[in-house]
């Protein structure tokens, strides 16, 4: 059976994205995309370079010339993907509290986005890919055959984070972890470049009482029934 060549997976932090998104990608044979690694790699070069976050300038730059390869997991501890920065291993750097921090900023310069968004686009139109991201069905790839947002309440969001970094051995206090995502979310859905908002002809999917596997089901249908 024919499915969409590429489809488009946005909402907020911890919605279940990246995990439906792997999942449908080995479901189907395709690449799985996470474009919020990308915007995680600058903010992580413009902490390594003890760059300002409010230096606009130069982090357009940056982000304009930063050489960020994704491959395959090489090393088996659990990475969905290995990213490298600059010829540097920052597979794991780009989930720590200070990249959560200050990555919303960073992704709101018009600038970064455009840079960013032209190489997720070749990548995109290349075909048989799941893309994962805030963007990608209103503004990188709008013409997805298959657009579908998911969203949650912050609270189930932030509860989700908070068993992940548990598993993982990272104690957070998890009236932390929702203040952070509450001011992501402000900071993602109020930027004037590209916000984070579902796309008209999205399937909306509200997965806060959703068991996980029950929304790849949901998705892997949507995928099956929709015409490529
Ligand atoms: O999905 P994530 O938590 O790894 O994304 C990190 C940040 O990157 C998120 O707060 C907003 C930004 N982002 C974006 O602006 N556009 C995308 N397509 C993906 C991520």
């Amino acid at each position: 059976m024919p499915y969409p060549d590429v489809i488009a997976i946005d909402g907020p932090a911890a919605a279940g994205k990246s995990t439906v998104g792997e999942f449908l990608a080995a479901e189907l044979h395709y690449l799985y995309f996470d474009t919020g690694i990308m915007y995680r790699a600058i903010t992580w070069l413009v902490l390594e370079r003890g760059l300002s976050v409010d230096d606009e300038a130069a982090i357009t730059e940056l982000a304009e010339q930063a050489q960020i390869d994704v491959g395959p997991a090489d090393v088996s501890d659990g990475r969905q993907y290995t990213v490298l920065v600059d010829g540097r291993d920052v597979t794991w750097d780009l989930r720590k509290s200070q990249v959560d921090d200050n990555v919303s900023p960073v992704s709101a310069y018009p600038g970064v986005r455009t840079a960013l968004t032209a190489q997720q686009r070749r990548i995109g139109q290349r075909g048989h890919v799941v893309m994962v991201g805030r963007d990608i069905g209103t503004v990188v790839l709008p013409e997805a055959p298959l657009k579908v947002y998911l969203d949650a309440t912050v609270e189930a969001r932030a509860r989700r984070r908070y068993l992940e970094n548990a598993a993982r051995g990272h104690r957070a206090r998890y009236s932390d972890i929702l203040r952070a995502m509450r001011r992501r979310d402000r900071i993602d859905s109020q930027r004037d470049t590209a916000p984070l908002r579902a796309a008209a002809d999205a399937v909306v999917i509200d997965t806060t009482d959703m068991p996980v596997n029950q929304v790849v089901a949901t998705v892997l249908k949507l995928a099956q029934e929709r015409d490529p």
